[in-house]
C-alpha cells in the first residue's frame, strides 16, 4: 500500500458536493493533483481553488454531465492531456428520483438510469486504457441499495445493483493488468442526496445520526492507496442500519 499519492492524478466524478467533494480533499491532502467532474462549473472552481490553497497540488476542473458519453471522453482526454496521466478514477456522480415505480416517470427513470449506469460506463470506458498504464485504481460509489431490496426506491436500488455487477465483473475482467477495482457501499450519508425531490439528507439527518461524507472519502482513499491488492469492497454502514431488522 502507498504511503501518498504524491506524482498521482485523481479524476473525480460528482465532485461539486457530498461525498465527491470530500473525496478531492481527502485524496489531494495525500498528494494527489485532482480533475473535478460535475456540472456545477462555479462549485467545482470554488473546491478547486480551496484544494490548491490548502494542499498545495494541481486541479482542473472539468464541468460536464456524466450522461454525455462525448463529453465523458473529452474530459478524461483533457485530464491525461494536462496532467500526463490517470491514477485514480472514482465513479461517484449518481442520484435518486421518485419512490413508487407505479407513478415514476419516465424522466425520473431515465435520470436515475442515465447518470447511474450509463454515466458510470462511459465514465469507466474512459478511464480504463489510461488506468491500465499506471496500474491505477478505479473505484465506484455503490450503496447498501445495491446489496438488499429497497422497497422505498426500487429503479435506483437496481442502478446500484448494476453497478456492483459490473465493478465485480470487470474486476475479473483487468485484474491481470493490474488494475485495482473496489466498490465502496455507503448506507445514510449527509449530503445534498434525495434534494430533487425534497429535503437533502444533510437536512433530513442531524449531525451524530448517520455517515458524514467524510468517512465515506476515508474509505474511497484507503482504496486509492493500494498499489498491489484490491479492496473488493468497503461497506460502511451507520451502526444501528440492522436494528430492529
Ligand atoms: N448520501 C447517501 O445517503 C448515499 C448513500 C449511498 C450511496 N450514495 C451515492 O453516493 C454518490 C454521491 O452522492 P452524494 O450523497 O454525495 O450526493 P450529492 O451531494 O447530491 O452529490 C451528487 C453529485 O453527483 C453529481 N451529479 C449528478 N448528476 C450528474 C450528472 N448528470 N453529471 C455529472 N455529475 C452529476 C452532482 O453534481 P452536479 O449537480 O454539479 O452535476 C454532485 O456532485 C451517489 O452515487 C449516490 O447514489 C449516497
Amino acid at each position: 500500500m502507498r504511503e501518498n499519492l504524491d506524482d498521482a492524478v485523481a479524476l473525480v466524478t460528482g465532485a461539486s458536493s457530498g461525498i465527491g467533494e470530500e473525496t478531492t480533499r481527502a485524496l489531494a491532502a495525500v498528494g494527489a493533483d485532482i480533475a473535478l467532474l460535475a456540472r456545477r462549473e462555479g462549485r467545482l472552481s470554488n473546491i478547486a481553488s480551496d484544494l490548491e490553497a490548502d494542499f498545495g497540488v494541481e486541479t482542473l476542473v472539468l464541468p460536464t454531465d456524466v450522461r454525455d458519453e462525448d463529453a465523458v471522453e473529452s474530459a478524461v482526454e483533457s485530464a491525461v492531456d494536462t496532467f500526463g496521466r490517470l491514477d485514480v478514477v472514482v465513479n461517484n456522480a449518481g442520484l435518486a428520483r421518485g419512490s413508487d415505480v407505479a407513478s415514476l416517470t419516465t424522466d425520473e427513470y431515465r435520470q436515475m438510469m442515465d447518470t447511474n449506469v450509463d454515466g458510470v460506463f462511459y465514465v469507466s470506458r474512459a478511464a480504463l486504457p489510461h488506468l491500465r498504464e499506471t496500474t491505477g485504481n478505479l473505484i465506484f460509489v455503490g450503496s447498501f441499495a445495491g446489496q438488499y431490496p429497497r422497497p422505498a426506491n426500487p429503479v435506483y436500488a437496481a442502478s446500484k445493483w448494476w453497478v456492483r455487477g459490473f465493478a465485480h465483473s470487470l474486476e475479473g475482467q483487468v485484474g491481470d493488468a493490474g488494475i485495482g477495482i473496489t466498490v465502496v457501499n455507503p448506507t445514510e450519508v449527509r449530503t445534498e442526496f434525495g434534494s430533487e425531490d425534497g429535503d437533502s439528507f444533510e437536512v433530513r439527518f442531524e449531525s451524530g445520526e448517520v455517515t458524514e461524507p467524510e468517512e465515506i472519502a476515508n474509505a474511497i482513499r484507503f482504496a486509492a492507496l493500494q498499489d498491489d491488492s484490491t479492496v473488493s469492497e468497503l461497506d460502511l454502514y451507520r451502526r444501528d442500519k440492522f436494528s430492529g431488522w
